[in-house]
């Protein structure tokens, strides 16, 4: 019989609720609805305690907007799954403390989910075929993590962001140029009609598979108070700044696909909305790997992939009491911290 799971995020700024439905191996979206907290763009980033109180207004509605859409009432559920960590507290106590309510009001189990497995698992709501062993890059504006998935569930590490995450650098960027927040989709328009003239260094392109953006944030800075024009300037500062990030992404995910042997290469988070992204990605990896991506809507914060991933977890057996806790610094389930470079393909 086919099952229906309904799945809630508020790790940060979008209150989202969706439902998958389907046979264990097969869940089909039913429907996804996504409300983006637009008041933060007042104060040029997150305010965690008006996030809080808007997800605290704003989930109830979204969660039976998303059951109406799939045309199902709230007793078809059978599980709810909802993000833990991380993220910010106050956001992720709203959504944990609804849906163990929830869960317990219908009797049904709770699923806790980490935030980055849902972006991990967001492109097989499109490529269902999608299996490891792969190569996936998760860039958000809280991560930056290169992995290597020899299976759903079992993560090795490669690298990860020594100091701002890509998403991040995009954000404090946008500030500097006067974009407005969030800075990744304004600079990737304005990208669009300047030229790499700046040619800002590549943070440790060839040093490990370790990433440091900090550095290249700090020479926009200095670009852009030597601009004597920045009006002028301003597509050509986003576009050599976005060049700049993407030739380290694309140069170390080409890096593991060669030393793994993996020819798929999974890209998510928030970051991999980008187009130039994907696009900068699929051209490198050309004849190397083919490149799995969801469309935006997937890979900004989103319930769909939280329920995706909350499914996989659900259908292992895996259920929360109603002690889940919120934790903004949870750890990924099944990863391991094991540095040493994978074997070379031969
Ligand atoms: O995954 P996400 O929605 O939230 C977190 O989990 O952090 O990622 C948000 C990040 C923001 O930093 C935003 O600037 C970035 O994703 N982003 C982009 C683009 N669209 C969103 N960065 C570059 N280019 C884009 N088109
Ligand atoms: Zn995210």
């Amino acid at each position: 019989m086919a099952e229906v799971l309904l799945g809630i995020e508020t790790s940060c700024d979008e209150t989202s609720a969706a439902v998958l439905v389907g046979e264990p191996r097969k869940p089909e979206l039913a429907s996804l609805v996504i409300l983006s907290q637009d008041i933060h763009a007042v104060f040029g980033g997150v305010v965690p305690e008006l996030a809080s109180r808007a997800h605290l207004r704003t989930l109830d509605p979204v969660v039976r907007r998303a059951l109406a859409e799939a045309g199902l009432p709230l007793t078809a559920v059978d599980a709810v799954a909802v993000t833990c960590g991380p993220g910010l507290v106050g956001a992720l106590l709203v959504g944990v403390s609804y849906a163990k309510s929830l869960a317990a009001g219908l009797d049904r189990p709770v699923v806790g989910v980490h935030h980055l497995e849902g972006h991990l698992f967001a492109p097989t709501l499109e490529d269902p075929d999608l299996e490891p062993p792969f190569v996936a890059l998760l860039v958000s504006g809280g991560h930056t993590l290169l992995l290597e998935v020899e299976a759903w569930g079992r993560y090795r590490l490669l690298g990860e962001t020594r100091d701002d995450a890509a998403g991040e650098a995009f954000d404090k960027v946008g500030t500097l140029l006067g974009v407005g927040y969030p800075g990744g989709p304004a600079i990737e328009r304005l990208a669009r009609e300047g030229t790499d003239r700046f040619h800002f260094p590549r943070p440790m392109l060839h040093d490990g598979y370790d990433f440091s953006f900090s550095g290249l944030k700090t020479a926009v800075l200095h670009a852009v108070r030597a601009s004597v024009d920045l009006e002028r300037d301003r597509a050509d500062l986003a576009r050599s700044f976005q060049d700049a990030v993407f030739d380290v992404l694309v140069e170390k995910t080409a890096r593991a696909v060669h030393e793994t042997g993996h020819p798929i290469v999974v890209l998510g988070g928030g970051v991999a909305c980008s187009h130039a992204l994907s696009q900068h990605m699929a051209d490198g990896l050309r004849g190397l790997a083919r490149v799995s991506v969801a469309r935006p809507r997937l890979n900004v914060d989103n319930a769909a992939m939280i329920a995706r991933a909350g499914w996989f977890r659900f259908q292992r057996g895996e259920r929360h009491g109603l002690d889940l806790d919120a934790n903004p610094s949870l750890p990924l389930p099944g990863l391991e911290r094991d540095r040493t470079p994978p074997c070379p393909a031969t």
